[in-house]
């Protein structure tokens, strides 16, 4: 298992000098994303008014206070830089942040329970920090962009609150995985990698919040809605697998974009733009487990984690042959 060389994530010290952060605040912001435990006695049933205070509470009680807009962005020699404008994520990394946002605020701003109201506005709010943090990069490297589209908020807030909630659980998986390899390889200065720590660290979070969530919402809305909203989650996965493939693209928003090529599946074959490491899919799959499995550790082990990504890769692992040794050379 590759998951014993994985470094441990850096601490947030250097990175709270680099975003203007409280050291104090930023050191209790990292050990609270790493040792959440509710004070709530016994167990945390899904659908129980104790699940969502604790879930509520560990959203509020994790945030992170760090300021994206005064972050210091190393300089880069000109090998680093091409390497980082020659990533082919930019606009559908800050596309798909803008969308997460509104997203996220509108099915927020529709719900008539305060504390899920406020996670999830929350969560919405830091989709918007993503976007700052990303539009500042772009900016700092000179890395051009597409015009971005409008960010209408959707018509059925519902849907698209499941669709951006199951994309992220897809998406942080094996971006988990990529970051460790992009941690590991040195292609990029630490410093660069360091500052999106927690970025990671939040979107394991953002799901932990929606897998919960989604355990709630089962348990909680009455049967016979309950037929419908299992069929939107079906169609979600099928709409997310198409999107995967490449069937969908541009059909989420018909926008109908047809800018750069861009790709919708970065964090599966992105592993050569990150590192010079030779890793196999089934290493980088191990790697990508042993990530979501370190991530997940540090919250209370009562709550609800999503399940469905590592799932079916461990399913897939079992189908992968190991690769032998003198399939690593050359
Ligand atoms: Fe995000
Ligand atoms: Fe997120």
């Amino acid at each position: 298992m590759i998951a014993a060389v994985i470094e441990p994530p850096p601490g947030d010290l250097k990175l709270a000098q680099r975003t203007g952060q409280d050291a104090a605040a930023a050191a209790a912001a990292d050990h609270a994303a790493r040792h959440w435990v509710s004070d709530q006695a016994g167990p945390l049933r899904p659908g129980s008014e104790a699940h969502k205070l604790a879930v509520t509470r560990m959203f509020r009680e994790t945030f992170n206070p760090y300021k994206p807009t005064i972050i210091d962005w190393p300089v880069l020699g000109d090998e680093e830089r091409n390497r980082l404008i020659s990533l082919p994520i930019w606009d559908i990394a800050v596309q798909t942040e803008g969308k997460a946002r509104i997203r996220m605020l509108s099915y927020a701003y529709g719900l008539s329970d305060p504390a899920w109201r406020e996670a999830i506005e929350l969560n919405g709010w830091e989709e918007g920090r993503h976007k700052t943090v990303l539009s500042n990069l772009v900016a700092a490297y000179g890395i051009t962009l597409e015009p971005e589209p409008a960010y209408p908020p959707p018509r059925n807030a519902e849907w698209a609150y499941l669709v951006t909630g199951f994309s992220e659980c897809i998406d942080s998986f094996f971006a988990f995985g990529l970051f460790a390899m992009a941690q590991r390889s040195g292609f990029f200065p630490p410093e660069l990698v360091d500052t999106f720590e927690p970025v990671m660290q939040e979107e394991c979070r953002h799901i932990l919040l929606f897998a919960n969530w989604l355990a709630w919402h089962r348990r909680t809305i009455p049967w016979w809605r309950r037929v419908g909203f299992e069929l939107r989650v079906a169609a979600a996965w099928v709409f997310l697998g198409w999107e995967r493939i490449g069937l969908a693209r541009g059909m989420d928003d018909g926008a109908g974009n047809k800018g750069k090529p861009q790709d919708n599946n970065f964090t599966v074959s992105g592993t050569k733009a990150v590192s010079n490491v030779d890793i196999s899919i089934r290493e980088l799959m191990e790697l990508c487990l042993a990530e979501n499995d370190r991530r997940f550790a540090g919250y209370d082990e009562r709550l609800a984690r999503p399940t469905t990504m590592p799932s079916l890769v461990r399913l897939a692992c079992r189908f992968m042959r190991r690769p032998r040794p003198r399939d690593r050379t050359g």
